[in-house]
């Protein structure tokens, strides 16, 4: 094996992506991947069930640093990735969106002279009170190479000078790994197999929705009047609301009042399956607003500024602040939007592919 590839990944989406970049990097001769999960989403719903769903292989190495603050968190995961790479020796580490783990990785890959590929790069939402805005532009501006999922990241990268002072990175428009599995497994998944979680909700209209940005739920006057404003759009058409550990702790100890469906996280086949069913999503993830462009829904996303306003150019999804009054205006301007979902946005479906032939190259020439 000449490359060695050493992929970091922790948190549900990651997993998601890596499946996909993961199948397309198997394909290539002379590269052997190696998988750290840093333990930053651990219960069976948030990290087990993406692995078998999606057929991954089991990590060689498990961190078990959920669940703590994210300085603890991140430092942990530094420390524990040192020794792994010190070990290792990659030729490249590979990482993810924006999380902790992703930041975490390419730090310690950093400090440690290895080259670093991250995928969706250039995603800004100029909100520095958002930690995923800092993990985003740091893990930008140490990486070698920087995929982006669309046109409006690599701009963003571009503005702020990449290319002309930060030569050695290099910037890839790849499209969207999540749009490349997404094709994949609405093909192939069976109705009748997760036909059950919804039980008879899927027989009417609803609304999928889920919560879990520190911003919106770990302050709960702003949860509850997130919530007070779903409980009064349930009224009219049904929300399943699919609740992140983190909002289900603050609803609990909070007694918020919740008169809409409450459903524990579900697996990413369900997931692609309710909203093949929904007739709008509400959400402030930017995995599931783009997945519900993937879907042609309509979306709202409780967030002050968009973080793929390419949707939001094409009229399908609609930014509010976390306010019952807001999310209740944008709710009736939803309705009303003549959208397109025709754009693509998201590339076509081939950047997993790109991706693992870019990093090819790049280890050919540079390692
Ligand atoms: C993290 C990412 C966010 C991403 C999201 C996907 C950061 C800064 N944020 O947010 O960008 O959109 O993942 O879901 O990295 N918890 C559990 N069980 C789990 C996972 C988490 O109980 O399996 C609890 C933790 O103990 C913690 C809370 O949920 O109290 C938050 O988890 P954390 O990993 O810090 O961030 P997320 O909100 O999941």
């Amino acid at each position: 094996m000449k490359y060695k590839i050493l992929t970091i990944i922790g948190a549900r989406p990651q997993f998601i992506k890596f499946a996909a970049v993961s199948k397309e990097l198997k394909k290539i001769k002379g590269i052997k991947e190696i998988v750290v999960h840093t333990g930053q989403h651990y219960n069976k719903s948030m990290s087990d069930i993406f692995f078998s769903q999606l057929n991954l292989p089991t990590p060689k190495y498990h961190l078990k640093t959920g669940g703590k603050s994210h300085n603890i968190m991140i430092g942990q995961m530094m420390v524990k990735l040192d020794k792994v790479i010190k070990d290792e020796r990659p030729s490249l580490v590979l990482v993810y969106g924006d999380t902790n783990s992703t930041l975490a990785g390419a730090l310690s890959a950093k400090k440690n002279d290895i080259a670093i590929a991250h995928v969706e790069a250039g995603v800004r939402n100029y909100d520095e009170s958002m930690p995923e805005e800092v993990n985003r532009y740091i893990t930008d501006r140490v990486s070698n190479l920087n995929f982006c999922a669309t046109k409006n990241g690599k701009n963003n990268l571009l503005n702020e000078g990449y290319l002309k002072y930060v030569q050695y990175s290099k910037i890839f428009l790849s499209g969207d790994v999540m749009y490349d599995i997404f094709l994949d497994t609405v093909k192939k998944f069976s109705e009748i197999k997760i036909k059950k979680f919804t039980n008879n909700i899927i027989h009417n209209d609803f609304i999928l929705c889920s919560i879990h940005r520190a911003s919106n739920v770990d302050n709960p006057k702003i949860l509850k009047e997130i919530i007070d404003s779903l409980n009064i759009i349930h009224n009219e058409v049904k929300v399943l609301f699919l609740v992140h550990p983190r909002t289900k702790k603050v609803i609990s100890n909070h007694n918020i009042h919740t008169e809409v469906i409450l459903k524990n996280p579900i697996g990413y086949e369900e997931t692609l399956f309710a909203l093949s069913k929904c007739k709008y999503v509400i959400t402030d993830s930017g995995g599931l607003i783009r997945e519900a462009y993937f879907s042609r829904k309509k979306s709202i996303l409780i967030l002050k500024t968009a973080l793929w306003p390419e949707i939001n150019e094409e009229k399908c999804s609609l930014n509010t602040e976390p306010k019952k009054s807001n999310i209740l205006s944008s709710f009736a301007k939803l309705k009303k939007l003549n959208s397109s979902f025709k754009k693509k946005i998201f590339g076509k479906g081939n950047a997993s592919s790109i991706i693992a032939k870019e990093i090819k190259i790049f280890l050919k020439r540079n390692i």
